[in-house]
């Protein structure tokens, strides 16, 4: 474990965070939940049986709320038969509100699309048909590789609808990622698209899926193929095939029948402290009922008024959870939105809050600290007084990018009370979210997510296991199963056990650093182990050395999160080049190198910086003292490096680096 180790200096600084602000009392009054839900709460296994049965349709009622005899792997709800796509789609329509606008897409060029309900659950079921025709089966894992458009949640519900498992890939992942998880899950079918818009350009994602099945020996046999933006791409007959002509093909009619309610709903890989991304699985009636129980008491969401907007990718857990199932199994409006938030100005944002009159908003520390940047007279053009709630998520929100949301985002157009901001902890892991204040109960503090929700244990602790007293740090554990955990590691359920259930005896390992502070609320530290965040997105060190001593100039390669005023974190590379290394005359080797990293895993995994060194500082026994490289990515001084093999070599790289 742990070049990042808890960072204390900062803690000390957060815990002068002095500021408090309870909830408005027309907020708190006209609230989902009050306080009282926390004592409900407390017959835990009672508590979830009753959010599964009031937030969900089962078409056959569970037995047993849940079975941890063979711990750590959990069942939920068991016995109980549930489908998602019925849950979010077919019983508004039955309930009279086929008309209500399910999503408002709003495309990087500027076009539009209202689709309600009746809409949504008629492609939905077209595409389940489609699916089926191609011989997709209950079981069958279907790749997703799509830009945020509308034909993502479909096809996401599609699937789930007949039961056949989606493995999403973000669409910034290269063909080489791509084809790795489709190889890991074994898919049958994989669902495209041409390309999406960036930044007012047509940018391509077929041709990856194309170079990602271009080898034999993958378990692919069609593609299905949205036109987004008409680019030529190249077709290979009898495997690719076109969505609209299969779905125009097939009947609107289809029958949702009940999955198990340990049915895999899908996989989601992520990184890890290896170099091998992980394939979280996770299951149906547990996911859902967390999921829709969280939207609704974190964002107090109202679905008959509120417009709700979460600016995460689908190719992330925030978009699966928080886009594709809890808002609609809870009936909610939202805004889906394809592009960058500066195309084609750095309005555009507060241009769709206004345009839709956004009342919830879920986004990224980063986003709000880039916002931040750009100014506060670019919000400041915008009517945002519909916002009435603000969410934060994916990684530590610090103190002053919260005071700012707050005022300029939150308390605009003149409110007399700023909007409530939940930050929300979680991970794709735990699949919904874990620790965030209760918008009308909790008194917020700028940085903090405080407090497990109800029905959740959460626990910081020692190394040895014991919990921390209040005013101390550790290690951030989760002390019961939860219904939306994920329930294994795709193929490895060793892994499973090792990665998460092994550190601590009996508790959830989640390789978070946290501190309680001295009233007991809970202050999220960063990572303990060798995954970075940057703008939110999980990175592994090992992946993206791994991929950099894949490249013939590099003999070896250290990576370290650098901490960075808007990503997050910052990746920096450090690389020694082998001695007959060839770099061509006018070649800069920093630019090769990352751009190697961004064709092996993909462009959000280029290093900021990458320094070529003459050595790596390492101890006597050969280990890689990466805390080193840190501090002087960091800009400090390293400090004693008396433990080095050889301890000139710091001074060397920090001579190198002032150069
Ligand atoms: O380090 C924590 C950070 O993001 C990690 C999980 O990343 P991922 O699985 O990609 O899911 C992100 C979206 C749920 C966690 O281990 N993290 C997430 N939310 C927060 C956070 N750190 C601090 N505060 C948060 N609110």
């Amino acid at each position: 474990m742990s070049q990042q180790t808890v960072n204390g200096d900062a803690f000390e600084n957060l815990l002068r965070e002095e500021r408090r602000f309870p909830p408005s009392p027309d907020f708190a009054a006209a609230a989902n939940v009050h306080e009282d839900i926390y004592a409900a709460a407390e017959d835990r296994t009672a508590f979830w049986a009753d959010q599964a049965r009031t937030r969900l349709t089962w078409s056959k009622d569970f037995e047993e709320t849940l079975d941890w005899s063979d711990a750590p792997f959990a069942k939920w709800f068991v016995g109980g038969k549930v489908n998602a796509a019925y849950n979010a789609l077919d019983r508004h329509v039955e309930n009279g509100l086929g008309d209500r606008v399910a999503i408002h897409f709003e495309g990087e060029p500027g076009d539009t699309e209202t689709i309600t309900y009746a809409d949504l659950t008629e492609r939905v079921k077209r595409a389940a048909n489609a699916f089926e025709s191609l011989g997709v089966q209950e079981g069958d894992r279907v790749a997703v590789y799509l830009p945020m458009i509308p034909e993502a949640v479909v096809t996401m519900l599609a699937c789930a609808r007949i039961g056949a498992v989606h493995s999403v890939v973000f669409g910034g992942f290269s063909a080489d990622a791509l084809r790795s998880r489709i190889d890991d899950a074994e898919a049958k079918l994989v669902v495209t698209a041409d390309g999406t818009y960036r930044r007012g350009k047509p940018s391509s994602l077929k041709p990856a899926v194309d170079d990602a099945l271009a080898e034999p020996g993958h378990t692919v046999e069609h593609v299905v193929v949205v036109r987004r933006n008409g680019q030529d791409i190249a077709w290979t007959e009898g495997r690719d095939l076109h969505w609209t002509e299969l779905l125009d093909a097939a009947s609107p009619e289809h029958t949702a029948v009940g999955h198990d309610s340990e049915h895999p709903l899908f996989i989601l890989y992520t990184s890890g402290t290896t170099g091998k991304p992980k394939g979280i699985l996770h299951t149906t009636g547990g996911y859902l009922t967390q999921t829709a129980y969280t939207h609704s008491v974190v964002f107090d969401l109202k679905p008959e008024s509120d417009v709700y907007w979460c600016t995460a990718d689908i190719g992330w857990v925030t978009g699966h959870s928080y886009i594709t199932y809890a808002p609609l199994i809870n009936g909610a409006t939202q805004v889906m939105y394809e592009g960058t938030p500066d195309s084609p100005h750095q309005g555009r944002w507060w241009e769709i809050v206004e345009k839709y009159k956004v009342s919830i908003l879920y986004t990224a520390p980063t986003a709000i600290r880039t916002m931040m940047k750009w100014g506060s007279d670019i919000p400041a053009k915008y009517d945002l007084s519909s916002i009435r709630l603000l969410g934060s998520v994916g990684e530590p929100i610090n103190p002053e990018a919260w005071m700012w949301y707050r005022e300029v985002i939150g308390g605009s157009g003149g409110k007399a009370e700023p909007a409530p901001i939940v930050d929300t902890w979680w991970q794709t892991e735990t699949g919904a979210i874990m620790i965030a204040p209760l918008p009308g109960v909790t008194a917020t503090k700028p940085g903090s997510a405080q407090v497990p929700i109800p029905g959740i244990a959460v626990d910081v602790v020692d190394e040895s296991g014991n919990s921390v007293p209040n005013g101390h740090g550790g290690f951030l554990v989760i002390r019961e199963p939860w219904p939306a955990m994920l329930r294994t590691i795709w193929g490895d359920p060793e892994r499973y056990k090792d990665t998460y259930w092994s550190r601590f005896d009996g508790m959830y390992f989640a390789g978070d650093g946290a501190k309680k502070d001295d009233d007991g609320d809970i202050w999220l530290l960063g990572r303990v182990d060798d995954v970075m965040n940057v703008s939110g997105h999980r990175l592994s060190t090992t992946e993206i050395e791994s991929a950099l001593v894949s490249h013939e100039w590099v003999a070896e390669a250290a990576v370290v999160g650098a901490a960075d005023p808007t990503t997050g974190q910052a990746v920096v590379a450090f690389v020694i080049l082998r001695g007959e290394a060839e770099i061509p005359d006018g070649e800069d080797a920093s630019a090769a190198l990352r751009a190697h990293v961004g064709k092996e895993i993909g462009p959000i995994a280029k290093p900021k910086h990458v320094l070529v060194v003459p050595e790596l500082p390492k101890t006597r026994s050969g280990k890689i003292m990466r805390r080193l490289l840190k501090d002087v990515a960091e800009g400090r001084d390293p400090g004693d490096a008396t433990t080095l093999a050889d301890p000139s070599v710091m001074q060397q790289i920090a001579a190198d680096l002032r150069k």
